[in-house]
């Protein structure tokens, strides 16, 4: 069988992810070549990586043996390479975020419907092993009927790691365009589609310190909210809690937690495709009602982790999403992370964005179907 023939553009940090996953893990894809505007930069991964090619941004785009471009430039660049990448003919997968509104998103998917290519974006941590388990859990009826869902990100930005954290802080960045992405999928892949919005953000402090990379010891000087609290209520009826924040130094609060008529699920980081899913059942509440020992009172305290029920990659990995597109485009079926998708979530992200603004519920225009569900057992780098 052919591989497809994958080329990187933009050899930031994320590509070190991105190349060393999809070599170590996804046979099915091959690297061929990678890009970027700095032409050192494409050099030095394509050395690092043993990538055959580096090449220009425009010299990626008109090779005719690559399939798939990866889209790993900064989020302001998304919509406009994207562009390009369609009009060379070349499927895409795109890096979070899509696009910084919903009207851009459709311009583009538009464009690729026109040209006949597919779209993929990412996160695609929703297909891997941790979240997919919980899915199974979830609609085996293991917390029977879920209605409300805890949803948390909470860190202190991306200052303290990122060699180039300024466009984080610019108008179309901060915490949901660059974090929310994650959970949402993850909800939308559990639970289903979002019927409304109701959103609050605060800047707790417009001054951001840089402690890494070129350009430490800098303030970013920002007037973007970092900090949003919103409720969404799905279409199922269910009511999601979510915080999405880059002023938080520590909290406990929970990643992801979906409460049922039947008990808890909780599941650690939604940013990981590796996680234990975790239960908490009716039966160890109650159970002190029958049996008031300390081994009751003990069950009563605790979440039972629950193994994951594919072959877990890696906790922290990236890849997927694009062997999940090659699949789709080599079988013929609809990609799980195209269009209805991507719509949804760029909106979702608008909708927070506009009544953390403007006050008031938003309603959402679009929907979309819960992405298809993996079976149990699946391989790892396989979806049938
Ligand atoms: N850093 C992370 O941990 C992380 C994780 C997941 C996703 N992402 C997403 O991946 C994308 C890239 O993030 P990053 O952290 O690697 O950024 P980065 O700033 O480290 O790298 C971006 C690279 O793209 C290049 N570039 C810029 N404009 C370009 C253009 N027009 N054509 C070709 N190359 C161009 C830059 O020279 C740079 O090398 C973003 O969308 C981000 O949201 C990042």
């Amino acid at each position: 069988m052919r591989r497809f023939r994958i080329g990187i553009l933009g050899c930031g940090y994320i590509s070190n992810t991105y190349i060393s996953d999809i070599q170590t893990f996804y046979k099915d894809l091959k690297i061929a070549a990678c890009a970027d505007l700095v032409p050192e930069v494409a050099m030095a991964q394509a050395d690092k990586y043993g990538i055959a090619k580096s090449c220009t941004p425009d010299e990626l785009l008109a090779d005719d043996s690559i399939d798939i471009i990866v889209n790993l430039t900064p989020p302001d660049m998304h919509p406009e390479v994207n562009r390009k990448i369609i009009a060379a003919g070349k499927h895409l997968f795109c890096e979070k975020p899509f696009a910084p509104s919903l009207e851009e998103a459709r311009q583009v998917l538009d464009m690729a419907d026109r040209k006949g290519v597919r779209v993929g974006c990412a996160p695609d941590t929703f297909l891997s092993s941790g979240l997919q388990s919980m899915r199974f859990y979830l609609d085996s009826g293991i917390i029977g009927k879920p209605f409300f869902v805890a949803a948390n990100m909470t860190n202190f930005g991306v200052e303290t790691w990122h060699p180039n954290p300024f466009p984080y802080y610019t108008d179309h960045a901060g915490p949901m365009f660059d974090m929310a992405p994650y959970y949402l999928s993850a909800i939308i892949s559990l639970l289903g589609p979002i019927e409304s919005v109701a959103a609050f953000s605060a800047m707790p402090s417009g001054t951001r310190h840089v402690y890494t990379g070129p350009r430490a010891g800098a303030d970013i000087e920002t007037s973007i909210p970092t900090h949003f609290s919103s409720i969404l209520r799905l279409r199922n009826g269910v009511i999601v809690s979510m915080n999405m924040s880059f002023d938080i130094y520590r909290s406990d609060l929970p990643a992801l937690e979906i409460c049922g008529t039947d008990g808890t699920l909780s599941y650690p980081d939604p940013n990981f495709g590796g996680g234990t899913p975790k239960v908490y059942r009716k039966e160890q509440y109650t159970g002190t009602v029958y049996q008031q020992t300390e081994a009751a009172e003990a069950r009563r305290e605790k979440f039972y982790e629950l193994p994951e029920l594919y072959a877990r990659v890696k906790d922290y990995s990236r890849g997927l999403g694009v062997l999940e597109l090659a699949d789709a485009i080599r079988t013929g079926r609809r990609n799980r992370t195209g269009a209805d998708l991507i719509l949804h979530i760029t909106e979702a992200i608008e909708a927070v964005r506009a009544s953390a603004e403007n006050g008031g519920f938003y309603t959402m225009q679009t929907t979309c179907e819960r992405p298809e569900a993996i079976p149990p057992g699946v391989q790892a780098d396989k979806f049938r």
